[in-house]
């Protein structure tokens, strides 16, 4: 039986998968049952689970051993409660999600996801009257009003070892590699690690390209000996050309949104031949694709996890809901989730890792 006073909290992963995930529920868990006597269900498959009610009590035994292993204990799924496939057409299953809540007591929802599970967990309080909590989770590291996502740290640090790799390749064949990095619309992943890998080019969605400009760097490096060159690109990154194109697309079909016309591959492989006809180098093309989201998490993202899931605690002790876990400066603090839901954080074109890209001869595209 549930004492009046045991308050009972729910968790869910939801959207893309990405390390460091089981380490935020265990800093959640652990501190709300070890510390503040909260009972605590796990969902299975984000608001997919939710809504077809399959659920795991979580407790010491499974919380066990989970700090450093990839994935989701959990199970994810990108399905959204108001849009949810069901039999064939899409349902909004709101109000079921919301009812299954209550009849398991929940007294708030803890949602760990990127942007789009930002905007679903603010629907389901709104429309469903569900208290919730959110953490800031993504290998984009896109999620406003917080410096940094979990997730993003191991990723990054996987993509500059992969660019790290393909240097001693493209050097020994003097070819020009072309890496193409995840990061949805934003190149902060791109940005990071192409800085940190020493990238000669760094193309991001933030600042759209000339094929020009990238060839005219790249012929400048073959001139003064250097015959190799590594190309970081960021999936959403557009040529100014085809973001021209793109807005002749989005005019024509107002429904379109300009960067969700460009898919994975589009971009790299479009610069690639645009290369080729341009240089006249002989180029190979690496898509690190779900690489990046596999595995272990940093050291960096374990203590981050670890930060904000057990600040994620004392906020459910506390009561306070509906809010996101956000990092500011060395201090997690909880931000009013209709501040998050909906806004987006791409590189400033002034960033500090912009301006030392450039500082050291990287070419940016523009
Ligand atoms: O949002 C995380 C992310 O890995 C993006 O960088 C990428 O565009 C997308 O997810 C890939 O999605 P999926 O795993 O559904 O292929």
């Amino acid at each position: 039986m549930k004492s009046s006073k045991t308050k009972t909290i729910g968790i869910l992963t939801s959207g893309g998968d990405c390390p460091g995930l089981n380490a935020v529920i265990r800093g959640v868990a652990k501190a709300a049952i070890g510390r503040y006597g909260i009972n605590v269900i796990g969902i299975q498959d984000g608001f997919r689970g939710l809504v077809e009610n399959r659920t795991v009590v979580l407790d010491d035994k499974n919380l066990s051993g989970i700090l450093t292993a990839g994935g989701t204990i959990l199970g994810t799924s990108r399905d959204k409660p108001h849009k949810m496939p069901m039999g064939g057409q899409k349902m909004d299953m709101t109000q079921v999600a919301a009812e299954n809540c209550r009849k398991l007591q929940l007294d708030c929802l803890v949602c760990l996801g990127g942007g789009g599970t930002q905007k679903n967990a603010l629907h389901l309080h709104r429309e469903g009257g569900i208290p919730v909590l959110t953490l800031p989770k993504t290998i984009d590291n896109d999620v406003a009003e917080t410096d940094i996502c979990f997730g993003f740290d191991t990723a990054m640090g996987i993509a500059t070892e992969a660019i790290d790799r393909l240097h001693t390749t493209a050097t020994s064949h003097h070819r020009i590699i072309i890496c193409e990095i995840m990061g949805h619309n934003s190149g902060w992943l791109t940005l990071g690690a192409g800085v940190a890998g020493g990238a000669d080019v760094i193309l991001i969605p933030e600042i759209p390209y000339a094929i020009e400009t990238v060839a005219a760097h790249l012929q400048d490096r073959r001139r003064t000996g250097k015959r190799f060159s590594i190309i970081a690109v960021a999936e959403g990154a557009p040529s100014q050309t085809m973001l021209k194109q793109l807005e002749k697309a989005r005019k024509d079909d107002k429904k379109s949104d300009l960067m969700e016309g460009l898919h994975e591959g589009d971009t790299a492989a479009n610069l690639s031949e645009e290369l080729t006809k341009f240089t006249g180098f002989e180029t190979r093309l690496t898509t690190l694709g779900h690489v990046q989201r596999g595995g272990i998490p940093s050291a960096t993202d374990r203590l981050l996890c670890t930060l904000m899931g057990t600040a994620a605690a004392e906020l459910l002790a506390k009561g306070t809901y509906n809010v996101m876990v956000a990092l500011k400066g060395d201090r997690c603090v909880p931000v009013p989730l209709e501040d998050v839901a909906g806004k987006k954080r791409n590189v400033p074109p002034e960033h500090a890792w912009i301006q030392a890209a450039r500082l050291v001869g990287t070419c940016m595209g523009d």
